[in-house]
Order: C-alpha cells, then structure tokens, then sequence
C-alpha cells in the first residue's frame, strides 16, 4: 500500500515537522506500506535534504512553469533537487484556487520532466442519483491525461478524493462499496487511456476523511492501492494507528 500524508498546512513550524518525520521514519522501518510525507515546501526542503530514510517526500503541489520571472512559484525542479520524488496534483484545493484543467495537465507534465511521479486528485463535488459523478471523474481524469505521451501517462498515480468527503470525519467518508465500484471504474478509465496493458500496474488511492476506523475497511472491500490523507497524518498518535491498523 501506498500512503501519502498530505500536511496541507497544518504543519507552520520545523519542531512539529521534525516530530512528525521521525514518526514516519519509525514507522516506516515497520510497515510493508510505502509512506510519503508532503510538507509544506519550506519544511519539505529542510527534512528531505541528505534524507537516507525509507520515507519518501512529496510536493503538495508545483508550478506549471518552467522558472523565470515568477515571484512565489516553485517549480518540480526545485523540488526534486532538495529530494522530493512526488508531486500531488490538482488537489479541489488548488482547483478552488484556481487550477483549471489546462494547467494541470502542464503540471503533470512539469512533473515528469523532472522524475517527480505524480499523485493527480480527481473527484465529484457531489453525488446525484443519475452517475453524473462517473462521467465527471471521467472527464477530469481524460482532461489531465491529455497531453501526455502514452508512457507518461503511465506513471501516473490517480488519487480520488470526493469534495464532499474531505476534511471531515470516518463517518462522512465514502462507504467501501460506493469506493470498489468507483476504483473499478477508475481503472476502466485508464485502461481506455494508456496503451496496452500498461494500466494494470497504474495506481489509484482514496482519499477523503480517512482515519484509522476506516481504513481497513476501505482497504479490504475494494481494489485500491492506497491512501492519501490529511489531518489524520498530523497528528503523531493518529497517524501511527492508521498505518498499524492498515497492516
Ligand atoms: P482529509 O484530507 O484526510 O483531511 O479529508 C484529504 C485530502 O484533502 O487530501
């Protein structure tokens, strides 16, 4: 399993951030899951540097450019070379900001070019009765995909994450069989996608109020590879149990 710990920014200071890693660390000498920690860019720059841990790191999101005259932006380069070796994309939180689907898919593209693998988040405001949210998702993964070359496209990691799930608690969080019929669906998606065979080995995660209640049994009614969660992954007693109880 795959799991990604999205700081947002809840992690503002080092003392809290090094905590933090040196929980991950730990654990990750114990777990068979691979555990990627996305901290706010600075923090990411001051723990990821000479990181000889088995805990990888992960941008919570990077410019769609390639550098210049752009005050504020950090590109995948400058990333990848302080060691991050991931990159969420289009997170609702960076699209209610402004990413539109165009930039994205220059993001993704961005990513790649500099060997971030990227984690692009997809997913419905809301649910309707009609399956309107299976073509929507459809429709934002296609859109992101776009430009990719079909190699490229098979690096990328695709993470659900459900507006309205996010940022709430285990009992708002998606129910196990609305997640095995839209992890299914996902990889439908990407099968029509990615050339040949090549979308068996693609990744999908969930993410969305994951916490440790509910992890194992999000993981175990469906297909997923995953998780990407946030404010269970800051607290350092909380992220633990859901690892453990993942295993
Ligand atoms: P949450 O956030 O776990 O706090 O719901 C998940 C995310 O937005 O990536």
């Amino acid at each position: 399993m795959l799991i990604v710990a999205n700081w947002k920014a809840y992690v503002e200071d080092i003392a809290k951030a090094k905590k933090l890693f040196a929980v991950s660390k730990r654990l990750a000498n114990t777990t068979r899951s691979t555990l990627v920690i996305a901290p706010p860019a600075p923090l990411l720059g001051a723990l990821a540097v000479n990181n000889k841990s088995k805990v990888a790191f992960s941008a919570q999101d990077i410019s769609a450019t390639t550098g210049g005259a752009l005050t504020g932006e950090v590109t995948a380069q400058a990333y990848a070379t302080v060691g991050a070796t991931y990159a969420i994309v289009g997170h609702s939180e960076c699209r209610a900001a402004g990413d539109t689907d165009t930039i994205i898919a220059e993001k993704l593209s961005r990513a790649l070019a500099h060997d971030l693998t990227p984690i692009l988040c997809v997913g419905e405001h809301e649910r309707d009765g009609e399956g309107r949210y299976l073509s929507f998702v459809r429709e934002e993964i296609t859109a992101a995909l776009s430009i990719l070359t079909p190699k490229e496209r098979a690096r990328v990691i695709v993470a659900y994450e459900p507006l309205w799930a996010i940022g709430k608690t285990a009992a708002n969080a998606i129910g196990p069989n609305d997640l095995a019929e839209m992890v299914l669906y996902i990889r439908k998606v990407l099968a029509e996608l990615l050339p040949g065979k090549s979308s068996s080995r693609s990744l999908v995660l969930y993410g969305g109020s994951v916490e440790p209640t509910n992890i194992r049994d999000l993981a175990a009614s469906s297909s997923i590879d995953g998780f990407l969660i946030g404010h269970a992954s800051v607290d350092p007693v909380t992220f633990p149990l859901l690892v453990k109880n993942l295993a």
